[in-house]
């Protein structure tokens, strides 16, 4: 991991700062509840980003937040090599929060004595509070906890007042005397923690002295603004893909530079059923943008003609889609930049902060290679926000909830779900039976319940029997999962009734297949796709 060059690092000023001058950061000493942490906080109102654990304390005055939640993580803080912060931050003046790991670590700096013997503890637990203030204000005398560690504090100094217990963790809360620093053994920012919400509120407002003031709708005017700063009279092109996050980028330029944007939709006929109409209408009537299509299903088809390989299909669309891409941007004359909708878990997971922690190795997918390939300037509007702030910040700029309330799809589209080779007929069959699968399930009231869910084309004939006649037709699994992050998933336990009325009408209504099937695996060990 490399140090941090403090000398050369510039304070970004993101359009959360420059409203509220006041953020929260997040050390991420390798907790899966980092992001977790730094979204609860931002219900708060209060703007918060996640920072690399062993940032100096100097670089951390220069930032100047309101306060510093120190993560979970998964070592123990006498492991060698186990990831330390840095002690100054605790004698900056602001407040620090350590949670678990998080508290170890600052029991560990200012003199508590943390327990290595195995006292391993997973679940729910109930916190008796010795003491209802600053954290713990208003909250009733006994709460429900998670809890989720290998070591605990065994027994604090003078100096640290305990203002929590449970029945098998002695400090399950405690504070310094002196120093603003407060330490939890337990979870806040988990679901599990019902009343977490509060005390991470407590912190943020009572104990660290935020306002509530950050909020989407000043981001959308003060990112507009910056667009309009940095991009002066020149034009932006943006590439839409029917996504929530591509939808949102060109509704923020629209607003900021309006006739100076350009989109390009490649239609590359692996889109799903009316897709292409939603989006063309979106950005024409709607937003009235300079739309560019590029109808180049036949382009996509040829190169897909006789490949049933999933990576090998991948490489070529992706191959096919630069081509695209670059033919019709070389042809909007005045073009400069190019507009992404990165969010800031790809920030901070590839690394890409320079105060952010360290790249997290994660499978992706993505083809990559457009900007590079194209020589623009990058514009990516959506790098401080979480993927649930996109979908509110899509709907405060007037997009339809149907196009931001979108389930996930994959680039590559319906070719990684047509299995084997991929032929216009079987793209048609597919795209009719998910068209039914997805109406379905939002007939049911369960599209938002439901994370992702479709249908599968498998290249299996069986003998079927319609009417009085004999088939041999092609099979349809449907896949409909629930997961938080795509990383794991769980298939949803969707009522026989619905699964019976999809399979009823894909059977009756599409032409070709003669039977359905449900997938019921979890993710690992197989994935969300088919391919
Ligand atoms: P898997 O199948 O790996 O999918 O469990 C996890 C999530 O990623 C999406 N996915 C892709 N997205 N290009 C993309 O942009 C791809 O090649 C690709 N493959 C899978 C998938 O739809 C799910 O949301």
């Amino acid at each position: 991991m490399s140090e941090p060059n403090t000398a050369e690092v510039t304070l970004t000023e993101t359009p959360g700062e420059v409203l509220t001058g006041q953020r929260i950061v997040v050390l991420d000493f390798g907790s899966q509840y980092a992001q977790l942490i730094a979204r609860r906080v931002r219900e708060q109102k209060v703007y918060c980003q996640i920072l690399r654990h062993d940032i100096t304390a100097e670089r951390l005055a220069e930032l100047a937040p309101k306060g510093i939640i120190l993560s979970g993580g998964p070592a123990s803080v006498y492991e060698t090599g186990a990831p330390r912060c840095d002690p100054g931050l605790f004698r900056l003046g602001i407040p620090v929060l350590g949670i678990c790991y998080g508290m170890q670590l600052s029991c560990d700096a200012l003199g508590g004595k943390v327990d290595n013997t195995p006292s391993r503890e997973y679940g729910p637990a109930k916190c008796v509070i010795n003491k209802p203030e600053s954290l713990f204000e208003g909250l009733p005398g006994e709460i429900d906890v998670w809890m989720s560690h290998g070591d605990q504090i065994s027994s604090v100094s003078d100096e640290f007042e305990p203002l929590a217990h449970t029945s098998s963790c002695p400090f399950a809360a405690i504070r310094h005397r002196e120093l603003p620093v407060f330490g939890i053994q337990f979870h806040p920012e988990v679901t599990h923690t019902p009343l977490g919400g509060m005390l991470l509120e407590n912190f943020v407002r009572k104990v660290c002295g935020c306002e509530p003031t950050w909020e989407l709708s000043d981001f959308a005017e003060a990112t507009i603004s910056n667009i309009r700063a940095q991009v002066g009279q020149r034009r932006v092109i943006c590439g839409l893909s029917g996504g929530v996050d591509s939808s949102v980028v060109a509704a923020l330029l629209y607003r900021a530079i309006g006739p100076q944007l350009s989109c390009i939709l490649i239609d590359n006929g692996l889109l799903r059923k009316d897709e292409q109409t939603m989006v063309i209408r979106e950005f024409t009537e709607h937003f009235k943008t300079d739309l560019h299509v590029v109808h180049a299903e036949d382009r996509f088809l040829e190169t897909l003609d006789g490949i049933s390989e999933p990576q090998e299909k991948r490489r070529r669309i992706g191959h096919a889609f630069i081509d695209c891409f670059k033919g019709e941007a070389l042809k909007i004359d005045d073009a400069h930049f190019l507009a992404q909708g990165t969010l800031y878990p790809d920030v901070i997971e590839s690394g890409a902060d320079p105060d952010g922690p360290a790249a997290t190795i994660k499978l992706h997918h993505n083809v990559g290679g457009l900007p590079e390939e194209l020589g623009f300037e990058l514009i990516e509007p959506l790098r401080d926000l979480f993927k649930d702030e996109v979908r509110r910040l899509g709907i405060e700029l007037g997009l339809p909830e149907s196009l931001v309330w979108r389930h996930p799809f994959p680039g590559p589209g319906l070719a990684v779900r047509c299995l084997g080779e991929v032929t216009r007929e079987n793209l048609d069959v597919l795209r009719e039976a998910d068209a039914i699968v997805v109406s379905e399930i939002q007939a049911a009231g369960l599209y938002r319940e439901t994370s992702q869910a479709f249908a599968v084309l498998l290249p299996v004939q069986s003998v079927g029997v319609m009417g009085d006649a004999r088939t041999y037709d092609n099979a349809i699994a449907i896949r409909s999962v629930n997961t938080n992050d795509f990383m794991t998933a769980d298939w949803s336990r969707l009522p026989y009734e619905l699964l019976a009325r999809m399979s009823s009408r894909i059977i009756n209504e599409v032409k070709g297949v003669n039977r359905v099937c449900y997938d019921i695996s979890s993710k690992p060990p197989a994935t969300i796709e088919w391919e």
